[in-house]
């Protein structure tokens, strides 16, 4: 079976023979380099950790050949011209560690940011042409001098020879994707240039063309070089993405100039296409949340590249369907399967493949919250449901040396983890759940279609606890008599939360329930909704409702919805859904009462009366802490977690999970 499997197939960029057709897509080792440019060692052991899992091929995140000239900040990305000697040290060593497992390792040279860098990281503006930053309006980037591109062009050249020396295979240019500066001079959108690198569908491609040229002329030409491309950009406007199916005026790269562009690139010298869509303008394209709701979300775009060229297509693009990974190489709609985020969830996913434990795959959220998300607020690369990533030397489990009787009160998904972690390190635990399932708040959130990510969650932990001996309990509501009774070394309380009902005078005057209810059961709304909550809970809902044919409309009190907090492109995304689907949105707005008709409402526009037929409360959970607060002054060890210590996410109920069990 294994033989015939073409997901193991060897294929070939360039003369450089890559094992199976999974790639490990670019992904910024944002936090994981040092401050003289070089990869950290925790970069180095995240590497190793994928190769060790059977992916074919590697590719790095960005690396900026250049880092003078836009004033890229250290520590951000590796910086291969930087500190040459101090870079080949670590590279060499990752090299090295890769090659071990039979994988190969392409680096990913960037010319940086231009209009889409905030001034965090590239503290010098420059672009194509004069423009105000996409994130910063205020800030006006000048266009680069001619001289500045020809800097960048022999970066690219120095920093390939430095990647050859450190033992890559390859390098792969970053990028004629995503709108950063190199694909910013493709698109007559962002470059009005006078000079030869301005005008033209050719002199726009210019820039990339002359990299290319100058590395093969520099390394030799069985040097793989690949580019990073996004066929189609899906700008509306200036900081205005288009969402899937919409009808719009692209005033980015259409497809039409995408194949041309891709027919010329490859003409020039490119060995490789890892094709995607998007450009920070439209950002959630480049970095797909769940509510595209579906997987394989590039394939409509590599499956046209592949038709246009005659060089390997890589594409990512929730390809972690092996299913679907294995059809599209059938088809011919790729040559190789990137995998992006799905290999920070899980670095084993290709061995997983390979040996028939798909079960055993932890799935990725495409919640970014521990990937973007995290780089947003200043952190390091991680993954929400994978804590070791991007640590995985300091966060390896070791068996416990002093084995314990420990008991977890609640199966929601930070109790889970908990009691995973302490299993496989070798205590003994008991979980109860007073429900009759594990997972918490999460079967709820997870009942809408683009939230198959969540019940798979929940598969996996039921799947990942049964290869332990945890003793599992459901439907008990554990006492602290019965803690008393059973006398466990630890206890570890992730009781979880309730939802919150607003005192609204009329409450029950027409059917009113609580977000949870109508997740679990959407036949409880009527044609007309109020939704009182427009933070994450409200907002999914809402969509959901709305594509059930109801009519909807969402009331939120502060100024803005989704809360605030969430990463950007999940949180555009959702915004742009909401408002295409015409769902009705009234902010900085109160519910006054419920009446026999509908909600009274006072917002901006003053007070008015609106029908509906349904109330729904999104308004937030609040922390189920009885227990604890009933043992916490008892004399044995305990613990705390989850939604029961504060209401959070996900990302934050697996990671404090990890770390008290991980330490127990
Ligand atoms: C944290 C993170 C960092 C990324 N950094 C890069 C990068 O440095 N270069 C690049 O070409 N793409 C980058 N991407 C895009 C990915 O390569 C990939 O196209 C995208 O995540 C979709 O694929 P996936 O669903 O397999 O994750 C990044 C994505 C993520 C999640
Ligand atoms: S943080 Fe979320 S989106 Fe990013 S890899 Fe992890 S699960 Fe996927």
């Amino acid at each position: 079976m294994i033989a015939t499997d073409i997901l193991f197939q060897p294929i070939s960029i360039r003369n450089v023979e890559i094992k199976n057709r999974y790639v490990m897509a670019p992904m910024g080792n944002v936090g994981h380099a040092d401050a003289q440019g070089a990869f950290s060692q925790s970069a180095v052991d995240y590497f190793a950790a994928r190769a060790r899992g059977g992916v074919g091929l590697i590719i790095t995140g960005l690396c900026d050949v250049a880092p003078h000239i836009e004033g890229i900040t250290p520590c951000h990305m590796p910086l291969p011209t930087l500190n040459p000697n101090a870079f080949l040290y670590s590279a060499i060593e990752l090299t090295e560690r890769v090659h071990a497992w039979g994988s190969k390792i392409f680096l990913q040279l960037t010319a940086g940011f231009g209009y889409s860098g905030k001034s965090t990281v590239a503290t010098k503006p420059v672009a194509p042409s004069p423009i105000a930053n996409r994130w910063q309006p205020e800030i006006e980037h000048r266009a680069l001098t001619r001289s500045e591109i020809y800097q960048f062009i022999e970066g690219f050249v120095q920093s390939a020879k430095i990647a050859q020396k450190s033992g890559f295979d390859g390098v792969e240019i970053h990028a004629v994707h995503e709108g950063y500066l190199l694909d910013q001079f493709t698109l007559a959108f962002y470059n009005n240039r006078q000079d030869e690198f301005g005008g033209s569908l050719e002199a726009r491609l210019k820039f990339p063309v002359e990299i290319v040229k100058a590395i093969k002329a520099a390394c030799g030409d069985d040097f793989p070089v690949a580019l990073r491309f996004s066929l189609k950009s899906f700008i509306k406007d200036h900081r205005q993405g288009a969402v899937p199916g919409e009808v719009f005026e692209e005033k980015g790269r259409d497809v039409a100039e995408g194949l041309a562009a891709a027919k010329i690139l490859v003409a020039a010298g490119y060995d490789a296409l890892d094709v995607d869509a998007g450009t920070y303008d439209s950002w959630y394209w480049n970095h797909p949340p769940m509510y595209f709701g579906k997987k394989g979300i590039y394939l409509e775009f590599s499956r046209q590249v592949k038709q246009a060229v005659d060089v390997p297509v890589i594409v990512a693009g929730r390809m972690d369907d092996d299913q679907l990974a294995r059809q599209a190489l059938l088809n011919g709609d790729c040559d190789l399967v990137g995998l992006g985020r799905p290999l920070l969830a899980d670095p084993d996913l290709p061995n997983k493949v390979r040996l028939n434990q798909t079960a055993a795959i932890r799935p990725c959220l495409s919640c970014h919250e521990g990937c973007m998300g995290r780089f947003a607020r200043g952190g390091r690369l991680s993954c929400a449901v994978n804590p070791a990533c991007g640590r995985e030397a300091a966060f390896a489990l070791s068996p416990a040396l002093n084995k314990k009787q420990v008991v977890v009160v609640g199966g929601g998904v930070a109790g889970m983890e908990a009691a995973r972690v302490a299993a496989i390190r070798g205590h003994r635990v008991s979980l109860y759940e007073k429900s009759g399932a594990l997972g918490g708040v999460v079967i709820p959130g997870g009942m809408p279609p683009f939230k198959s990510d969540d019940r798979d969650l929940l598969k996996w932990y039921q799947h990942a606890l049964g290869e332990t001996d945890v003793q599992i309990t459901l439907n008990h509501e554990i006492t602290r008599e019965d803690i008393c009774a059973i006398q466990p070394d630890a206890v570890i309380i992730a009781t979880g939360s309730t939802p919150v009902i607003p005192p609204i005078k009329g409450h029950g005057s027409i059917p009113t329930y609580c977000a949870s209810e109508v997740l679990m059961q959407t036949e409880l709304a009527g044609p007309r909704v109020a939704i009182v909550g427009a933070g994450l809970v409200g907002a999914e809902l809402g969509l959901w409702l709305k594509r059930l044919g109801r009519t909807v409309i969402l009331i939120e009190a502060s100024d803005k919805i989704l809360g605030g907090g969430m990463p950007v492109m999940n949180a555009d995304m959702l915004t742009d859904l909401l408002h295409y689907e015409y769902v009705e949105i009234h902010r900085e707005t109160r519910v006054t009462e419920i009446t026999p008709r509908g909600i009274r409402i006072v917002g901006p526009e003053g007070e008015r009366d609106v029908n509906v037929d349904t109330v729904v409360y999104a308004v937030g959970y609040r922390s189920e802490n009885r227990l604890w607060n009933e043992i916490k002054a008892d004399a044995v060890e305990s613990y705390l977690l989850g939604d029961a210590k504060r209401v959070n996410n996900i990302m934050y109920a697996i990671w404090d999970a990890f770390e008290i069990a991980r330490n127990l």
